[in-house]
């Protein structure tokens, strides 16, 4: 295997339509990236017709962001939206949408068995050279493919995009050991031509990005609670001291309280890797927050209070 960086140009993935399955969060921002810079068809479906358009008005409140900053016209921003918008058909049938794209992300619930059902309606339905991916951030690659024929396999991998997607520029790109080379060079090429830079990793915990990040917000944590430094200071430290744009605590409520145990707790409890590792002890601090229904931003207090909920500005 050569570094992702090395590989494949933007030009060449060969890929008219991708189906991405799950239109919340995540898969709204990988149909929105698919759509306008790497310009392909892309089928968006979601098991209701609210679901779907949730995620279309995401879309195009992002584009209709974005056009307006880079042109002046008003009449020139919408025609831009709208035409990636045209890229943009909305389903609630997986596999009337599988049966014509030539590559199937899948953004649904964190949940392996709903993961695998997916998987299974897909290898049935999609045309024998479409690729699989997963954009899972916890569940092991391997244990999701398991669903689908040995041949499928081959074309099965992990494609890891960060929130908020349109603003993200990292993918990680994840082989299991049947993943064929050229099917790997193909998402290269494709998260390229999103805009994105693809990095390669094997299917190990966490990826890269979460491996390292989560036990660094767990490290932060157990400092709090021992008592050797508010979070206020383990923040300051972290973004005048290390660089970081947000410090653990502010990460944490950005990401989600309930997302960041839920990653740790399926280390912690699974046995894949990393079980057993001091790294990966739950938090009661962080227990008694999500208890108490405190998720971060997105309920408008976690570690710290957010003036209403979801809004961008910390008290
Ligand atoms: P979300 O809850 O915003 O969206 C999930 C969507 O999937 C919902 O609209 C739901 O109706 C739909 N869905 C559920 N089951 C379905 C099915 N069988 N068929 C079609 N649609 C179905 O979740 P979010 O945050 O977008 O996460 C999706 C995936 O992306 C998860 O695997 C998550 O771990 C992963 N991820 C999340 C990140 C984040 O920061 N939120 C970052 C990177 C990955």
């Amino acid at each position: 295997w050569m570094p992702a960086a090395a590989l494949a140009t933007a030009a060449n993935h060969n890929v008219k339509q991708i189906s991405v399955i799950g239109a919340g969060l995540m898969g709204a921002g990988i149909a929105q990236v698919a759509a306008h810079q790497a310009a392909v068809r892309v089928q968006l479906v979601d098991t209701s017709q609210a679901h779907l358009q949730k995620g279309e008005s995401i879309i195009l409140a992002s584009l209709k962001r974005i056009f307006k900053k880079k042109s002046a016209d008003a009449a020139d921003a919408a025609r831009q939206t709208d035409e990636v918008m045209a890229r943009i058909t909305l389903s609630t049938s997986t596999e009337q949408s599988a049966a014509s794209s030539d590559v199937l992300v899948e953004a649904i619930v964190e949940n392996l068995e709903a993961k695998r059902r997916l998987f299974r309606q897909l290898d049935a339905a999609a045309p024998a050279h479409a690729i699989f991916a997963s954009n899972t951030s916890s569940l092991p690659i391997a244990d999701i493919a398991a669903a689908v024929s040995a041949t499928r396999r081959a074309q099965f991998a992990g494609l890891h995009f960060f929130n908020p997607v349109p603003q993200m520029k990292l993918v990680e790109v994840i082989r299991i050991g049947e993943t064929q080379p050229q099917v790997f060079e193909t998402l290269l090429a494709l998260t390229k031509a999103m805009g994105k830079v693809p990095v390669s990793c094997k299917d190990t915990p966490g990826f890269i990005v979460n491996r390292l990040l989560v036990p660094y917000m767990f490290e932060a944590l157990r400092l709090v609670e021992r008592g050797d430094a508010t979070k206020e200071d383990v923040d300051t430290a972290m973004k005048l001291g290390a660089g970081y744009p947000m410090g653990p605590f502010e990460l944490m409520d950005y990401v989600g309280l309930d997302t960041t145990k839920f990653i740790n707790d399926g280390w912690y409890q699974s046995g894949k890797g990393l079980q057993g590792s001091k790294l990966t002890e739950p938090s009661p601090l962080l227990d008694q927050l999500v208890a108490d229904g405190k998720f971060g931003r997105k309920s408008g207090e976690g570690f710290y209070a957010y003036g209403g909920v979801g809004a961008s500005t910390k008290k």
